[in-house]
């Protein structure tokens, strides 16, 4: 059986575990798959740098432009980051070229997500992202394919592993906010700007994609009222807990008679509610829906492991798809269908 063949573009915290576990667990992945997965390019900004992983049977691009458009490639993987620039780029040329897309990039999704699955739907190729909500948990597949005739209502969570990280050891172990922030990125949490992560940024990149798949709307990801958790101190931290709250960075959306309200703040939450057990790293989405009910999905929310995982799902769906497979809409319905977002009033 032949191989699918992918190309990735960005090989730091998270290409570099994509090429890890992908080398790890070839064996495992050729028996669920049904065919091996070999990595035949890559491409990042520094030609030399030792990344601890064995390049030696890709060919190097030091554009990854032209890596997107290769005929050497089945699938590209992004992992480089960005809202414009390359990362825009290369994904808008892999799919004109007709590649089946991954990526993890929710600044690029919240911003061109809808235009960019118009081009996909268009091909006929498939443009995964599970890997840029909530990391490893698998919430786009739950919302796309799991949840399908429910009609949601709420969803809503800690949606950034860099903040509940520094929350919970400025709780637990009285540090300081900075130097929680220190070890968030040196743990490969943070972005590549941490004011992403900080100031509400990237969690209000994950709502939007999340709104768009509960409401059926195009993403708003400028409709959100947005605050981050760099103005809190060990005092609010403190007068939180003694009140019986502890302070956690939501973000939340929620459909009204009026349009959708999105917002992303610090919130005090109930001690023994279960969203404030989530602790670290970890992340926690709560979709309310008619059918189902009410769901919580909790698990690892960033890093290179967690992210890794959800990456190489997506290249494994691509895999497992049989010639003449049916590839359904990016955003759970036709991207042209999406219906245009209204704004709570
Ligand atoms: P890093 O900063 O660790 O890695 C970025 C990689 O992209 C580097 O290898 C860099 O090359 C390469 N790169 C940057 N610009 C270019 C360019 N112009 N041309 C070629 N290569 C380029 O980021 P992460 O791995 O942490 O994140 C990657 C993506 O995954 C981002 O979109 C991020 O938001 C997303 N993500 C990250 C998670 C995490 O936990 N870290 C979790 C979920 C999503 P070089 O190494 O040579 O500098
Ligand atoms: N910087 C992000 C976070 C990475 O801390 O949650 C995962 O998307």
């Amino acid at each position: 059986t032949e191989a699918l063949r992918v190309g990735i573009a960005g090989l730091g915290t998270v290409g570099a575990s994509v090429m890890r576990v992908l080398s790890d667990k070839a064996a495992e992945l050729q028996r669920q798959c049904g065919r091996p997965i070999s990595v035949t390019a890559v491409s990042a900004r520094s030609k030399g740098r030792d990344r601890g992983v064995d390049l030696s049977g890709a060919q190097w691009f030091d554009d990854p432009v032209a890596l997107a458009k290769t005929a050497d490639i089945d699938v590209f993987v992004e992992l480089m980051g960005g809202d414009e620039g390359p990362a825009r780029d290369a994904i808008k040329a892999a799919l004109e070229a007709g590649r089946h897309v991954v990526t993890a990039n929710k600044a690029l999704l919240a911003k061109h997500g809808v235009n960019l699955a118009e081009a996909a739907e268009k091909k006929g190729v498939l443009l995964n992202y599970e890997a840029a909500v909530a990391g490893g948990i698998p919430v786009i597949k739950t919302m796309r394919e799991a949840l399908a005739g429910n009609s949601v209502s709420r969803v809503f969570g800690i949606m950034n592993g860099t903040c509940n990280y520094i929350l919970t050891r400025m709780e637990a172990e009285g540090l300081s906010f900075e130097d929680c922030l220190a070890d968030a990125q040196r743990l490969g949490y943070a972005e590549a700007d941490p004011t992403f992560d900080i100031e509400g940024n990237d969690t209000a990149h994950k709502l939007s994609i999340l709104t768009s798949l509960a409401f059926g709307t195009k993403i708003a990801s400028e409709d959100i009222y947005l605050e981050g958790i760099s103005n809190i101190s060990q005092a609010d931290i403190r007068a939180a807990a003694s009140l019986g709250y502890r302070i956690k960075l939501l973000g939340v959306a929620v459909r009204t008679d009026s349009g959708i309200e999105q917002r992303v703040h610090p919130t005090m939450v109930p001690t023994q509610s279960v969203i404030a057990q989530v602790h670290g790293v970890t992340n926690a989405v709560a979709i309310q829906s008619d059918i189902l009910g009410d769901l919580l999905l909790v698990g690892p929310g960033a890093g290179g492991n967690a992210t890794a995982s959800a990456v190489i799902g997506d290249i494994a769906d691509i895999a497992k798809s049989q010639p003449g497979f049916q590839h359904g809409p990016v955003f759970g319905r036709p991207a042209k269908e999406l219906k245009p977002y209204k704004k709570a009033k």
